[in-house]
């Protein structure tokens, strides 16, 4: 599995990270199995959210690892999104930490993400919570999920240590942050800067983006690949598949790793198939013709 810097982190973890938000329904042997597939082929960072499954994705993720295996895994989990609200208070973040720590039965966790922007947030505050779990060996780095550059300023204004990542809705069907890139000062619709540039801000800042439900399209709509919603894009990548003689699936993962971006993919798979499929994505580098036949096959249009 080929590796990355993950931010200024220092960590060197693996291109494509392993979500873990669906296993919560999945036996311990399943998981257990969902785990050695992927570690098998190196992919040992895995990501997770207090909230997933409401609690029992970590906690079923804990079950299946055995102590000797945590000091080889990376283990990244979220905070501040609780039911009708965003959090991100001093109490809930430190209490929340406190949680997952107890359900992943572990003692530390390597990466902690704000999960979606907080209203409220006070910087000093999420800044104070992030230094004394830092100081207790609870969490070694620190990130945030689906914010915007100013909102990663404002933060990181707060704070001694560099945000490492910002996790972000990002794939084939899903390209917001590519489309205003290419049609900067258009009238159209694909102009509209919804992100506040926050491709480039990551780039420029060296963050890495974590994109996640890499294979869906609209917010969690389904999978694109063999959806006859989709012909022209299927049919394009099947042609591209069989020249790599892999899979769309491996396809879909190339297109996010061929972006110079480097960035660090969150499969959603539960599927061991998939999976493995998912992480050969860094196998194969698109040509420049091909990437930009994916994005237009996705229905996209060049100004
Ligand atoms: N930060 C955030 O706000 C946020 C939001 C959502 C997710 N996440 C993270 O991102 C991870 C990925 O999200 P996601 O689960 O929505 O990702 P995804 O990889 O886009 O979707 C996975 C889903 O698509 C299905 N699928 C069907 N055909 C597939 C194919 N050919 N290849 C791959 N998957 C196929 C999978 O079913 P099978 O299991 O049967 O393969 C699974 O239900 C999550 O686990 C979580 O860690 C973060």
């Amino acid at each position: 599995m080929y590796k990355i810097n993950l931010g200024k982190s220092g960590l060197q973890v693996p291109t494509v990270a392993v979500g873990c938000m669906r296993i919560s329904d999945m036996s311990e042997r399943e998981v257990s199995a969902f785990v050695d597939t992927a570690l098998n082929v190196g992919a040992n960072f895995f990501d997770h959210a207090d909230i997933y499954g409401g609690g029992k994705s970590e906690e079923v993720f804990g079950k299946a690892i055995t102590p000797s295996m945590r000091d080889n895994i990376f283990i990244q989990t979220k905070c501040g999104i609780r039911q009708g609200m965003f959090d991100f208070s001093y109490e809930h973040i430190v209490s929340s930490v406190d949680g997952s720590l107890k359900r992943l039965g572990t003692d530390y966790i390597d990466v902690l993400l704000l999960h979606r922007p907080d209203a409220l947030m006070e910087p000093e505050e999420v800044a104070k919570a992030f230094d004394e779990l830092k100081a207790s060996g609870k969490v070694r780095h620190f990130g945030v999920s689906n914010q915007n550059p100013y909102q990663m300023k404002l933060l990181q204004n707060s704070m001694d240590m560099p945000l490492c990542a910002n996790q972000l809705q990002f794939g084939v069907m899903h390209t917001p942050m590519i489309q205003s890139g290419i049609n900067v000062n258009m009238y159209n619709e694909a102009g509209v800067n919804r992100d506040g540039g926050v491709l480039d801000y990551c780039r420029l800042n060296n963050i890495t983006i974590q994109p996640w439900s890499p294979m869906q399209y609209g917010f969690f709509k389904g999978c694109f690949i063999d959806n006859r919603k989709f012909p022209e894009l299927n049919k394009t990548m099947s042609r591209i598949a069989e020249k790599y003689n892999v899979s769309k699936t491996t396809i879909a993962f190339a297109w996010i790793l061929r972006h110079p971006a480097k960035m660090q993919p969150v499969t959603g798979t539960t599927n061991l198939t998939r999976l493995s499929d998912c992480l050969k994505g860094a196998q194969v580098k698109l040509t420049r013709e091909e990437w930009y036949e994916i994005y237009r096959a996705a229905g996209n249009i060049l100004p």
